[in-house]
């Protein structure tokens, strides 16, 4: 059991455990399916953890240079890669850094091809399409919106493959289920399925919530060997972000204020949910809190509010078993995945350290952050 006394505050702290529990059902999946899994950098980066991963999953996917880079430095693999655009000037380290690159438009496959036939390693190429159907319910997230620049849409396709192209991309999911990326493959193999038959390779991309308590992996293994076996055991590749962090810890903070307007009594905290956590604000979202349970009319109820000066700077609200006090620690769950990687310096708000709860049950703090990391963005 992770003792929270032990974790300084305000720090995201992985509980090693709760990770190794979820790459143990990716690996099942593998192992069974006959499928690769790749863990997306873009969600979790979280790199001093691996050297655990890199035991389970066979790589990972960026989407950046810089996440190549961190591949290739500390996952020790060269990366899958998916942009919508490349960059001239960083073209050639990215296939320096690369095994796979996918093109979000027939264009940017046009203007780089000769780069990759002209390179001295092969690199395995593929265009990401667009199958125009998607169940996810938050247009922010949902790549398959009429006007959407992410993929090419099936009538921008002749009867074969441009030449050189070895595999295709989709990502269409954001936390769904197996049931919902079945219904999603009927759709791609009408509309694609002749391409697919000339394919190395596809990769399904992200939001395959397989770690979720409720996911149903049979279900899962059984239709990604079905769609192997409908297409001449072709590889598949998942490349899953959210299901490799999903409820692997903590954001621990600590209660600096409490005030109260119109009846309402806010806990200000030495976090910021919009820089520390903002998908609570983009999604939006309400997290959960150890301890606490969604307002109940008996118990005082407390909004926890962000130390940054945003007035939407808050989530809410929580009651508690006793009343609050200053000094109290307030833990966000499932703070692993997209918090790291999206945090900023907005306000001057510093960052949070970064800790793991070890298998051995003790705390490693691996990271604290300060003034020099807030200025270097800056000039
Ligand atoms: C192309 C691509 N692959 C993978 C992912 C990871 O998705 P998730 O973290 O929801 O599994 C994303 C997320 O946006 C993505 O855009």
């Amino acid at each position: 059991m992770i003792d929270f006394s032990k974790i300084p505050s305000p720090c995201y702290v992985l509980e090693e455990r709760l990770l190794r529990r979820n790459l143990e059902i990716l690996r099942r999946v593998q192992d069974e399916s006959g499928v690769n899994i790749i863990c997306a950098l873009k969600g979790y980066s979280m790199f001093s953890s691996f050297d655990m991963i890199r035991q389970y999953l066979k790589g990972a996917t960026a989407s950046s240079l810089n996440e190549a880079k961190l591949c290739f430095e500390e996952m020790k693999s060269e990366a899958h890669l998916c942009a919508p655009a490349y960059l001239d000037h960083e073209f050639d380290e990215l296939m320096r850094l690369c095994s796979h690159i996918t093109f979000n438009s027939i264009s940017q496959w046009e203007k780089f091809k000769n780069r990759i036939k002209n390179n001295s390693k092969k690199i395995s190429c593929a265009i990401r399409i667009n199958p125009e159907y998607s169940e996810i319910g938050t247009d922010l997230y949902n790549p398959a919106i009429p006007g959407s620049r992410l993929g090419v849409t099936a009538d921008k396709f002749s009867d074969k493959l441009p030449e050189g192209i070895e595999g295709l991309h989709f990502h269409v999911l954001c936390e769904n289920d197996s049931y919902t990326l079945e219904r999603t493959l009927k759709v791609i193999e009408e509309k694609f399925g002749h391409l697919i038959k000339q394919c190395k390779w596809i990769n399904f991309g992200g939001g395959h919530l397989i770690t979720r308590e409720d996911y149903n992996v049979e279900h899962l293994i059984k239709i990604l060997k079905d769609f192997r076996a409908r297409n001449n055991n072709i590889e598949v590749i998942l490349e899953p972000g959210e299901a490799v962090g999903w409820r692997t810890g903590y954001l621990v903070s600590t209660i600096q204020d409490i005030i109260e307007n119109k009846g309402i009594k806010v806990a200000i905290l030495d976090i910021s949910i919009s820089t520390h956590m903002p998908d609570c604000l983009e999604m939006p979202y309400k997290p959960n809190i150890v301890g606490a349970a969604n307002e109940v009319p008996e118990k005082q109820a407390y909004r926890m509010g962000g130390i940054s000066c945003l007035a939407g700077d808050y989530v809410g609200d929580y009651s508690f078993d006793k009343p609050l006090q200053v000094g109290d620690k307030i833990i966000f769950e499932d703070m692993i995945h997209y918090t790291m990687v999206k945090t900023t310096t907005f306000n001057g708000v510093g960052l949070p350290s970064i800790g793991i709860w070890t298998e051995q049950d003790e705390f490693k703090l691996l990271r604290q952050f300060g003034y020099e990391d807030y200025k270097n963005r800056l000039s």
